[in-house]
């Protein structure tokens, strides 16, 4: 295995920081390993604004009549709740996958592996199998009974829009949304569940705050301590947000601070100041974390989805890297290095910070921590099985989005289980609360 530098990259280690973090996470992210792999974070990554979701054909007489019997039985089981969901390994899982692109309309053309060709399955029979319980596979009535009458959006970059159209996916075997998007633009994308009066939207914000560009040089301008209100003024919509962001924080781009540019990153302008990629990343999340505290009208629960790894390996994203592997990795073959470590520490202490904050402020923060699980999945990206063989794209080896069926799917496993423990957590958070008020009263 070849082990790779990444090139143009800042490898200062500015996390000293993290005792906030939990023991066992940080034994996991420094244990030793036997093979070293450094995943490639490229210095101009080019995220696609892709065309919209392949809906030439109509599946919708292939969704079964929906059987709530059994499956719309909620139940939570005490040992879950001491169980750390994302520490775990990959099991193989024989009934893998539970869509099809034959069943699912929303796959989009890129992640629609098998259709260009992509010749294994295997990257799609794997389960996540927690170290101390067990994670259920998704179950969509449970998922739609939960969401009853509610709004959830997803704010971040194209991976956000991966997990979201996987979601539609594991749930199209009950029902299919309508799209009652507001606007034409793909970026903004709202879905409605009829049967459940629940609603699905998407909100692109790569930078998660206000920014404009690229300029002709690729150059972006980063607002670091404005919100992008293009989502932040929706948020009173909706009961749910899952926020994502990481790798365009790679590009070249200007940071401005109360409308004065105070650095850069990549930008090679003399006189500006080249920070790491943390620097920008770092204010970013503070920025959306104070927007989401700001609105009076927001009681929702917030869910950071951390960043999932990329794994271009052999060269650079336009460089020759590409991610060939057929199999997950075990925990102790991989760990997170460098950029990965950095961006991972980075967001999980602006995350506890916040959270603190949000707590005292009565709203809920709450962690799906994917990067761990998702650096162990290699295999599940399209490479170059995301668009025909000839086909000029500019990411032609795709190591960033994931395969829709693929990985990613796993999410929605979280994403349930997490909505199922939320009932409790909240109630325990309000006794807290509760009992704050009457000490310092
Ligand atoms: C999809 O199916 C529905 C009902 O089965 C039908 O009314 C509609 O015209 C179909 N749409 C397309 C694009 O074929
Ligand atoms: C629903 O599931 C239950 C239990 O598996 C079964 O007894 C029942 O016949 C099913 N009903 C339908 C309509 O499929
Ligand atoms: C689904 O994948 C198969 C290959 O397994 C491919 O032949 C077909 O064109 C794909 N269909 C769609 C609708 O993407
Ligand atoms: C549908 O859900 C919204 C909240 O998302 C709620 O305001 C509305 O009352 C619900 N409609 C019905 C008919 O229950
Ligand atoms: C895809 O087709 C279905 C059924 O015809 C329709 O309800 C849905 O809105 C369409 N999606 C898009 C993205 O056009
Ligand atoms: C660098 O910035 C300082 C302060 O903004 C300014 O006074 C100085 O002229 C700048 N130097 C160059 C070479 O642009
Ligand atoms: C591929 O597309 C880019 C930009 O769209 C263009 O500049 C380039 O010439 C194209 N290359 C080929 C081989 O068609």
């Amino acid at each position: 295995m070849g082990k790779q530098t990444s090139v143009g990259f800042p490898h200062g280690k500015n996390h000293q920081g993290s005792t906030h973090l939990t023991t066992s996470k940080i034994i996991l992210l420094i244990t030793l390993t036997l093979i070293t792999l450094t995943i490639i974070i490229p210095q101009y990554f080019p995220f696609h604004k892709f065309p919209s979701l392949s809906n030439s054909s109509n599946h919708s007489s292939t969704i079964s009549p929906a059987n709530h019997s059994l499956d719309s039985l909620i139940i939570v089981d005490d040992n879950h709740h001491k169980c750390d969901v994302f520490s775990g390994e990959w099991v193989p899982n024989p009934n893998a996958p539970y869509y099809h692109n034959t069943t699912c309309w929303a796959i989009h053309e890129h992640q629609n592996c098998q259709k260009y060709g992509r010749p294994d399955s295997d990257y799609m029979k794997w389960r996540w199998k927690p170290d101390d319980c067990d994670l259920p596979i998704f179950n969509p009535y449970q998922f739609l009974e939960i969401m009853r009458d509610k709004a959830l959006a997803f704010v971040g970059d194209s991976v956000g829009r991966n997990q979201m159209q996987s979601l539609i996916c594991m749930l199209s075997r009950v029902e299919y949304p309508i799209d009652v998007s507001t606007t034409k633009d793909d970026d903004f994308k709202r879905w409605y569940y009829v049967s459940y009066n629940f609603t699905m939207a998407t909100y692109w914000s790569p930078f998660l705050v206000k920014f404009t560009g690229p300029t002709q040089t690729g150059i972006f301008s980063l607002y670091l301590d404005q919100f992008d209100e293009k989502w932040a003024n929706h948020l009173d919509e909706f009961n749910y947000l899952v926020l994502n962001g990481g790798h365009w924080f790679s590009r070249p781009s200007l940071y401005y601070e109360n409308n004065q540019v105070v650095g850069c990153k990549y930008c090679q302008i003399d006189n500006i100041t080249d920070y790491p990629m943390t620097f920008g990343y770092r204010r970013a999340f503070r920025t959306a974390y104070r927007g989401i505290m700001s609105k009076k009208n927001f009681k929702g629960v917030t869910i950071l989805r951390t960043f999932a790894p990329m794994h271009f390996e052999g060269g650079e994203w336009n460089g020759g890297g590409d991610c060939t592997r057929r199999k997950p990795f075990k925990n102790n073959e991989i760990n997170l290095e460098d950029s990965n470590l950095e961006l991972y520490l980075a967001q999980m202490e602006e995350f506890i910070e916040a959270q603190k904050k949000a707590m005292d402020n009565g709203l809920r923060f709450r962690l799906m921590d994917i990067t761990q699980p998702m650096l162990l999945r290699p295999d599940g990206h399209p490479s170059r099985y995301g668009h025909l063989p000839n086909e000029n794209v500019t990411l032609y080896n795709d190591c960033v989005h994931w395969c829709l069926p693929g990985p990613i799917d796993t999410w929605s496993d979280f994403l349930l289980h997490m909505l199922k423990m939320e009932g409790r957590i909240s109630a325990q958070e309000k006794l807290i609360n509760q009992r704050k008020r009457k000490i310092v009263s």
